[in-house]
């Protein structure tokens, strides 16, 4: 496969990242419960303004295919990953181990980093299976921490120490 680079996420992103996620389903899984349908500008913008976050596409020979975000904690020496997504194109491509240690490349260059954290719906088990293979472990299950229409969804803690990280 060709070589998958990491950019800054900018605006002329915002029309082919908010053609991946249609549903108020398919965004939560995403982007967490505090996202609305449609993902407008408004709601990109806020996010690649947010000094405590950074936000990142990745293109695949010119095209962008990935899209992933650290949200950093100083006083907590943390790092969490978030709102990794794959265009709908170049799912099952094995893309998400690279962008997941992208993002974590990003995470550790801080040196104050001490763990890098993340969030996944327990039926997600494509992201599930990536984090582990980078060296995620999950902590446990917290019960029913979203609803989505009539359901209400589980997620999973995973965790990655510095000195767990193979960089
Ligand atoms: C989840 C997501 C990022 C995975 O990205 P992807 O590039 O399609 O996944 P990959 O091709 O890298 O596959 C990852 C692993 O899951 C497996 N997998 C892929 N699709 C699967 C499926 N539907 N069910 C079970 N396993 C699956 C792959 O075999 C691979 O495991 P392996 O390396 O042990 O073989 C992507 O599907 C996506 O963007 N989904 C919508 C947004 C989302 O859920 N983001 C994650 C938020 S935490």
């Amino acid at each position: 496969m060709s070589e998958l680079t990491i950019r800054p996420f900018e605006r002329r992103d915002y029309p082919e990242l908010g053609n991946w996620f249609h549903s108020l389903a398919e965004l939560v899984q995403w982007g967490g419960p505090h996202i609305t349908v449609p993902l407008d500008l408004r709601q990109l913008d806020d996010m690649r303004m947010d000094p405590a976050l950074i936000c990142r596409s990745f293109d695949l020979n010119g095209r962008l295919v990935g899209h992933g975000q650290v949200r950093f904690d100083k006083a907590a020496d943390t790092a969490r990953l978030c709102r990794i997504g794959v265009s709908p194109e170049f799912r099952g491509w094995g893309l998400s181990q690279p962008i997941a240690r992208g993002l974590l490349g990003e995470a550790f260059a801080k040196p104050w980093v001490h763990r890098a954290e993340l969030a996944v719906y327990t039926f997600n088990v494509a992201a599930q299976r990536a984090y582990e293979a980078i060296g995620f472990r999950a902590e446990g299950i917290n019960r029913q921490v979203v609803r989505v229409g009539e359901d209400r969804w589980d997620q999973v803690m995973m965790s990655l120490l510095r000195p767990e990280w193979r960089g």
